[in-house]
């Protein structure tokens, strides 16, 4: 008898066709609808494996129903929407997409970077809406990127891949993270500092750090305060690490210079979030690993993870 296997979301055809030549698959068969908590639920009391997004919580109260489960195949790197200590208590593998996202992610951190530095969006803006009357001296001036102080949060992958761009355009990269990297620190020319150093000193800082509760609110009123009053922050990891409260007080009144966010603590974030109404900020729909590419990569990785598991050998890439 094949396994069953649920799918959370719409996946591209190839993809599901490989997961139906081994496997009995159902499917949520909407793109931008997640499952509505009950029917997922309801799928999960029989189903061997599931192929999850970070749009569903498959907490304790899922975990209970599902009496079959064997495996969680998340399709992405992060899993914080998933209680892995409980999977494991319950014998179930949880499996995430580290590696092939790792540039595109990077990409995109940089991208956000040099747009709110250069406050790209805000100058279309200025000229669509007929702002633009002359040139002047200091119009729309922004910040420079080359020669600046790059402080990582995070030195994983797509840490490492940021400060890999950074170090072309001459930027002096520090970084901190739970454990020093003396051999990262050597081949790509950047150093460690202590945290209240790194905020402190930066002229950016990237957040890259995986999400789990020791870094809820990592970023908060005091940790802004302690930031140069030029500093612009990106965050492309989770939003939960940002207090968005502290962050919009910060911004407005000007104690920092600007942020750029493709995460936040609520997503999707309500149209109406007070962050949405300042021009220093520039905001995203969590896109970081979204090119078509590397998106097709993500889909693969996870229904081999899926087939592997369910077939008895070792996932490519588990928890
Ligand atoms: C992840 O993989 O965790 C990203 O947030 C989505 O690609």
């Amino acid at each position: 008898m094949k396994p069953k296997i649920y799918i959370t979301r719409r996946v591209p055809d190839a993809i599901l066709e490989k997961i139906s030549s081994v496997c009995e698959v159902r499917m949520w068969d909407k793109e931008d609808v997640p499952v509505p908590r009950d029917i997922l639920l309801k799928e999960l009391k029989d189903a061997d494996g599931v192929f999850s997004m970070l749009t569903e919580n498959i907490d304790k109260e899922a975990l209970d129903q599902a009496e079959n489960l064997k495996v969680i195949a998340n399709m992405a790197v992060g899993y914080n929407n998933i209680d892995v200590a409980e999977a494991k208590n319950n014998g179930i593998i949880v499996t995430n997409t580290p590696g092939v996202l790792t540039e595109t992610t990077a990409d995109l951190t940089f991208a956000l970077l040099m747009t709110t530095a250069r406050r790209i969006v805000e100058s279309s803006a200025y000229l669509r809406n007929g702002e633009w009357k002359t040139w002047s001296p200091m119009q729309l001036t922004g910040q420079d990127i080359y020669g600046a102080n790059l402080g990582i949060i995070g030195m994983g992958r797509i840490g490492q891949a940021v400060a890999k761009r950074a170090k072309g355009f001459d930027m002096n990269v520090c970084y901190y993270n739970r454990s020093r990297k003396p051999e990262i620190e050597r081949d790509l020319d950047i150093s460690y500092l202590d945290f209240d150093s790194l905020i402190t000193e930066s002229d950016f800082i990237c957040i890259l750090v995986p999400y789990s509760p020791d870094v809820y609110h990592l970023i908060g009123q005091k940790e802004l305060e302690k930031m140069k009053e030029n500093a612009i922050l990106v965050n492309t990891a989770r939003g939960g690490i940002i207090d968005e409260t502290a962050l919009y007080d910060a911004l407005q009144n000007n104690v920092i210079t600007a942020a750029g966010l493709d995460v936040f603590e609520e997503e999707p974030i309500s149209v109406d979030h007070p962050l949405l109404t300042l021009p220093n900020v520039v905001t995203l729909p969590h896109i970081g690993s979204a090119s078509v590419n590397t998106r097709y990569k993500m889909a693969d990785l996870t229904a081999e993870n899926l087939i592997k598991t369910l077939s008895g050998k070792e996932p490519v890439t588990p928890v």
